[in-house]
């Protein structure tokens, strides 16, 4: 599979490194500017900003693997992650992604984030996200729903649907939030 990183951000990524003392300090805004564009860290990205930062790639993947927020398989159109720390658990989040799981026909037991054969939805387990008084919290791409209610996580899979073709992870589904009565 070819490779190709578009001239602007890597002119971007160039001017980034002139910005540290030493080239592999850029190692993380590399990984992030990359993963902002392609939706996740490739083989390919790895082996591109060693390349660049005068790195072995296992120096980089190794960072890749460290850090939560890297991702090495694209997401879907829809990412849902839901929250399942202890407010939002004591509220039901278990239940929520395993409505979301089955619905979309995911493994609800598994551990790792699940994405659809489809590619429209990824779904998985996060910890806080900040909004523990209005549990349970569910982050569907950028935009958060609070008090998520049965009845509301089917309204966040029928957006969802909609967004086949949309820019991956870009396109936040609106109004699927619902109150808890
Ligand atoms: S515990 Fe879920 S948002 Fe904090």
């Amino acid at each position: 599979m070819s490779f190709s990183v578009p001239a602007p951000l890597e002119a971007r990524l160039d001017e980034l490194v002139t910005h540290y003392p030493v080239k592999r300090s850029a190692s993380l805004m590399f990984l992030h500017a990359l993963q902002e564009h392609f939706g996740y860290v490739s083989r390919e990205a790895v082996e591109w900003t060693a390349a660049k930062l005068g790195l072995q790639p296992i120096n980089v993947y190794e960072l890749v693997t460290f850090y939560p927020m890297f991702r090495q398989e694209p997401l879907g159109t829809t990412h849902v992650k839901v929250c399942r720390t202890l407010s939002c658990a004591l509220a039901g989040s278990a239940a929520l992604r395993e409505q979301f799981c089955k619905k979309l026909g995911l493994d609800s037991h598994a551990h790792a984030p699940q994405t659809t054969p489809d590619g429209k939805f990824t779904v998985e387990f996060v910890e806080c996200l900040a909004a523990c008084g209005s549990a349970p919290v569910v982050l569907v791409n950028e935009d958060l729903h609070e008090r998520v209610t049965a009845q509301a996580a089917e309204k966040i899979l029928s957006e969802g649907s909609r967004l086949e073709g949309a820019a991956k992870g870009k396109t936040p589904v609106k109004g699927a939030s619902g109150a808890a009565s």
